[in-house]
């Protein structure tokens, strides 16, 4: 099994469902660490009560380099081959981008490359779009700029606020990344199942009206 160290800042909801997916029994990863910078993220006490180590530390008061390189020596204390990002709300450093090329992913809450950074959902009502939804990437140095690996558009729908679209796009999150990860982590050794589910979700962007 690939070992998975998943980096939080908030409630931990993908980190979650990363975790309830790697409980089958085909399931090609596991994590191995559940780190945070924000010591009260809700995320930490969820996967310590299911048997997962865990790590926080307030950035507050620390270089970002500084930081960055704490995080690094954790992630390979652990004994993590790939680092997910799941709602880690902090800007990483080149260089602990660099340790982990090709191995880390992250999932943004736009159908990338449109709105990268935050308010994803309120510039998607904003601009009138049809769609919003959430895209698994390979982290580069750029911000939500790295390779596209699979996306789910989720329709707006009369009336949503950012809040309520922000609910939905979570919904299909959970779907999407424990499928992308697997994929990612086995390559061509992925069951049929995940590899044609990613494909299948990996489609073009909704075309407009
Ligand atoms: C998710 O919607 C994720 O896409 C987003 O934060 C939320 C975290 O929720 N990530 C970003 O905005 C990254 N810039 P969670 O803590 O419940 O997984």
């Amino acid at each position: 099994n690939a070992k998975v160290g998943v980096l939080i800042s908030g409630t931990g909801t993908n980190m979650a469902a990363l975790l309830y997916a790697a409980k089958a029994a085909d399931c090609p990863y596991e994590l191995v660490l559940v780190a945070s910078n924000n010591p009260e993220a809700p995320g930490l006490a969820l996967a310590a009560a299911e048997g997962i180590a865990t790590w926080a530390q307030s950035h507050k008061g620390m270089s970002r380099a500084a930081f960055d390189a704490l995080v690094d020596e954790r992630l390979r204390a652990a004994g993590a081959d790939y680092v997910a990002l799941a709602g880690y709300m902090r800007i990483l450093s080149d260089d602990f981008v660099a340790g982990w090329t090709d191995r880390m992913l992250n999932i943004h809450p736009s159908l990338l490359p449109l709105y990268k950074g935050l308010d994803t959902h309120q510039r998607a009502i904003d601009a009138g779009d049809r769609f919003g939804g959430c895209s698994v990437h390979v982290v580069t140095p750029a911000l939500d700029d790295g390779p596209v690996l699979a996306q789910t558009p989720v329709a707006i729908v009369p009336g949503d606020t950012a809040e309520t679209l922000a609910e939905r796009v979570r919904f299909a999150e959970h779907q999407l990344y424990p499928a992308a990860l697997a994929a990612f982590v086995t390559r061509e050794r992925a069951p049929d199942w995940l590899l044609g589910r990613v494909r299948a979700l990996a489609m073009a962007l909704p075309e407009a009206d």
